[in-house]
């Protein structure tokens, strides 16, 4: 019996025309991704070059890390249908917001504030939503400052503008999320209420400790 590959099975179950558009979408797809990930770096070297600025402006650096990361293809279809919205590409670019994220995380927290208005300032950025989860922080304690920005992005023949999700955040704010992430998505486990508090505590005392950080920065600052 003669090998069939699995694309020779699939041509034979699937019409020509269906095939096409599949594979025709499969590459509009990558290509959206591509253009995603160009402003992924557009936005990270922004935050690469104000760090170098302020680090010898202040002699030390306000950013502790920046991660940039695409959503993706099955959390992408996943949100999508969450949302009663059509699949298709058109629909990732007008709907989503966060295809592309960049997670700014910063040592203090003035350094969020300085960093997110010395880059909407540039006059290629322009904010389309925020959220201060700072000034405002959720219920369950979170705190980060969101920023949806449009950056551009230059290809050989066209400027095309696209949407990245930031998150600023302080080192103690991160470390709070990321536990609170891992604790809030352990597979086959029931949070209970009092649990929820304990975190939420803890989120209060992770804003004192920035506080105090921020306080002990600018003693020192002013020396
Ligand atoms: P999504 O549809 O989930 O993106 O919500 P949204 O569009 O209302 O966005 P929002 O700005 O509230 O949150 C977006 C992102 O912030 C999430 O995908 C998480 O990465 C992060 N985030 C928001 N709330 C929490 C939280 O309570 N805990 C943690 N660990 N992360 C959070
Ligand atoms: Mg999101």
């Amino acid at each position: 019996m003669s090998e069939i590959s699995l694309f020779e099975q699939m041509q034979n179950l699937i019409s020509d025309d269906m095939l096409a558009s599949i594979q025709r979408n499969t590459r509009e797809f990558s290509r959206l991704m591509a253009y995603y990930r160009c402003a992924l770096m557009e936005i990270e070297t922004k935050f690469n070059v104000l760090n170098e600025e302020f680090s010898l402006q202040h002699d030390r650096n306000p950013i502790s890390s920046i991660k940039g990361r695409l959503k993706s293809l099955p959390s992408i279809q996943e949100k999508l249908r969450r949302k009663n919205l059509p699949l298709s590409i058109s629909s990732i670019e007008e709907n989503l917001n966060d295809v592309a994220g960049v997670r700014v995380v910063c040592s203090f927290a003035e350094d969020v504030t300085t960093l997110a208005e010395a880059l909407l300032k540039q006059d290629d950025i322009a904010l389309i939503e925020r959220k201060d989860y700072i000034a405002h922080p959720k219920a369950n304690g979170y705190r980060s400052l969101h920023l949806i920005v449009s950056v551009p992005i230059f290809l050989e023949n066209e400027k095309r503008i696209m949407k990245v999700e930031i998150q600023l955040r302080t080192i103690a704010m991160d470390f709070w999320a990321s536990l609170e992430h891992q604790l809030r998505y352990k597979k086959d486990f029931a949070f209970t209420d009092d649990m929820a508090r304990e975190l939420t505590e803890c989120a209060r005392i992770s804003a004192e400790l920035d506080e105090r950080m921020d306080a002990l920065r600018k003693r020192i600052e002013l020396e």
